[in-house]
């Protein structure tokens, strides 16, 4: 086996609001990664665009990204920022993986049946080769680490498939076997609207989410109003198995102070939610009014954006050229 150099990759769509999800599931863990690895962050403006993206918006919510992105402490000397459509390698790249991986394989993916939803026949193809684009963005780099949140696991089990079919296939070793680093204690954030339903920014409740873009008035109200339930805090996380609103503001609560969350439960024993939501409250204002206040300011510097963008674009298209040329070679591409 060949040792591959540890490289982490990972992606945010830019298809609506940076939400508190996220935050915690992904781009915060992010930030932790900076000083040991080699990081590579993509806003994956090609993946948003399977679903329908009002061009100007679009372009909005790349720079949203990246400024939402910079304000959580990802630092472009030390980290690759760019958006995918200006290296042209993870579409190339995605066009050979749709000829490696099997129709069967993504009949199984569980994002596509739930956005597609009963609409299959008239959702984009773009849609159903969504997690081909994505095992591209990561092995045009041969990255080994991915940090994401819970509900990218099944796709980057499809991306470890890719990759060991593509070296099967060739005889080559050539991919390396992806990690998923999912950690912390919010990889899964839930609504605060339904405790069975993912944080996402297309719920169409804007109560449902924390977007980064809210202001500290707005991220206390939104805590305040969230869903729960009579009945006091237990000692420990496993007796909230059935109380999937109050386990998951324990998780957002444990994730931003930095503790388990079982250590916040014990501290809140026996107590009712109106003590609980009222520090969650001044927690998540403490903790993310900086974050969005910086970022609505990044974002009035479009200039200091678009060149961050492009910096990123150049140097991570100097990473993924070379591996995209020997990719040609392996699979029989004439280069005269
Ligand atoms: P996206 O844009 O939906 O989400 C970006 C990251 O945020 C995490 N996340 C969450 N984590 C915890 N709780 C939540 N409620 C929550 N909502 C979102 C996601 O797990 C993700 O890590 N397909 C990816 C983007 C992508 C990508 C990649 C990721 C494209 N190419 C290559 C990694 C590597 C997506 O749609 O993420």
């Amino acid at each position: 086996m060949t040792a591959f150099k540890q490289r982490v990759f990972s992606g945010v769509q830019p298809s609506g609001n940076l939400t508190l999800g996220n935050y915690l599931g992904a781009i915060r863990n992010w930030v932790s990664l900076q000083d040991s690895h080699e990081t590579i962050f993509c806003v994956v403006d090609l993946h948003a665009i399977t679903t329908w993206q009002e061009p100007d918006t679009l372009r909005d919510a790349t720079r949203e990204v990246a400024a939402g992105m910079i304000a959580s402490g990802i630092d472009p000397k030390k980290s690759i920022i760019f958006n995918q459509s200006q290296v042209s390698a993870h579409a190339e790249l995605a066009w050979i993986f749709n000829c490696v991986a099997r129709m069967g394989w993504l009949n199984r993916m569980t994002q596509f049946k739930e956005k597609a939803g009963k609409h299959k026949e008239r959702a984009s193809v773009g849609l159903y080769v969504y997690p081909d684009l994505m095992a591209a963005d990561i092995l045009a780099y041969q990255a080994t680490h991915v940090p994401v949140g819970a509900d990218q696991k099944q796709h980057l089990e499809l991306t470890r498939d890719i990759a060991q079919k593509f070296n099967s296939d060739y005889g080559v070793d050539f991919f390396p076997e992806v990690e998923p680093l999912i950690f912390g204690e919010a990889t899964r954030v839930m609504s605060l609207r339904d405790g069975t339903a993912k944080m996402s920014k297309s719920d169409p409740s804007e109560n449902s989410r924390i977007n980064l873009t809210d202001d500290r008035d707005l991220i206390a109200k939104k805590i305040r109003k969230a869903r729960t339930d009579s009945e006091p805090l237990p000692a420990s996380l496993d007796d909230l198995e059935d109380r999937a609103e109050a386990k998951n503001l324990i998780n957002i609560f444990a994730a931003l102070s930095d503790q388990k969350a079982d250590k916040v439960c014990a501290e809140y024993e026996g107590k009712g939610f109106a003590d609980f939501k009222r520090d969650l409250a001044e927690l998540s204002v403490e903790v993310l009014g900086p974050i969005t206040e910086e970022m609505s300011r990044l974002m009035s510097e479009k200039t200091y954006l678009d060149g961050i963008l492009r910096e990123g674009a150049e140097n991570a298209d100097k990473l993924a050229s070379p591996i995209l040329k020997q990719v040609h070679d392996i699979v029989g591409f004439l280069r005269p």
